[in-house]
């Protein structure tokens, strides 16, 4: 039976006697409405751990002000299910006063310099203070050997990956494929919101993305790219925040340069907000 814990005290309880046994602890961060993309993250934290904890928390501090915080779908006992389901030991579920005893407005803030100013960060500014500030949080409270982000969320994972190495978090970062729907589109927990005909267009972003790593490694420039991307997706009736070639670490590569490289969209469709990427070599 999956454990589920709502108070901090029990929460370290659990961990201390596992610590006592000896065991090693991986943790999977997220905001509950689980699907198979999380439930491939705790697939994958069973293969680096002895016990796996998830948390489940929709995390105010990183949703902006005409966001979708109230909406955002909340759906607890399906994701207990599904976490048991997939080999989850223990899941953890503050409420927002566990997390933030001084309320969201008087929280100590993370902030991570650098990566979180572009692409993701320049759309929706202070999302990843917001991010960077629970999972700090979560780590404390967890105090894990080794935690798995998706790759869905690229930029978020290199805003955690720099944080653990400043902040020295003893805790091994692990990064996990994208798990997609049939039709290629990545899983979301905001794919919910699509209708079905949405739900099927949806997939032209991926198809956009391959789109784009194609045309630079047959050499075309990339502010070429990046624009006829994003003319594409207008025309496919899609809001684009960006389309984007980026090194792996977030940074303009330059005219022509070879090797590992990722392609990143953020496209609204509707009232959906989607992003997704694709990582290739040239
Ligand atoms: P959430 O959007 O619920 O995602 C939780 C984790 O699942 C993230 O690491 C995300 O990258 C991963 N994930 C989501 N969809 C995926 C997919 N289709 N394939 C693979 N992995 C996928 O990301 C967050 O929550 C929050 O920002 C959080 C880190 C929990 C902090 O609040």
């Amino acid at each position: 039976m999956i454990e589920i814990l709502t108070e901090l005290a029990a929460l370290r309880a659990r961990v201390s006697q596992w610590r006592r046994e000896g065991l090693r602890i991986a943790f999977v961060p997220t905001m509950g409405n689980l699907h198979d993309g999380h439930f491939s993250l705790v697939k994958l934290a069973k293969t680096h751990a002895d016990r796996v904890v998830a948390s489940v928390f929709v995390n105010p501090t990183q949703f902006g002000p005409n966001e979708d915080f109230a909406r955002y779908p909340r759906t607890p006992e399906a994701d207990a299910r599904g976490l048991e389901a997939a080999g989850c030991d223990a899941v953890w579920l503050p409420s927002v006063e566990t997390m933030y005893p001084y309320g969201v407005d008087a929280t100590v803030r993370v902030q991570v310099p650098g990566v979180t100013t572009t692409l993701e960060g320049a759309h929706r500014p202070g999302h990843f203070d917001g991010v960077a500030t629970v999972v700090s949080r979560l780590f404390n409270q967890v105090q894990p050997d080794v935690a798995v982000f998706g790759r869905k969320d690229y930029q978020q994972l290199a805003v955690i990956r720099y944080m653990v190495r400043d902040l020295a978090f003893p805790i091994e970062i692990v990064g996990a494929d994208i798990v997609r729907e049939g039709n290629g589109l990545a899983m979301s927990s905001r794919n919910q919101y699509l209708t079905d005909d949405e739900r099927a267009h949806a997939s032209r972003i991926r198809q956009c993305l391959l789109g784009m790593a194609a045309a630079l490694r047959s050499g075309q420039p990339r502010a070429e790219i990046e624009q006829q991307a994003a003319e594409r997706l207008r025309a496919d009736g899609f809001d684009p925040d960006y389309a984007a070639v980026r090194r792996p670490d977030l940074t303009e590569p330059d005219e022509g340069e070879r090797g590992p490289q990722v392609v990143l969209i953020a496209a609204r469709l509707g009232r959906t907000r989607l992003i997704d990427n694709f990582e290739f070599e040239t």
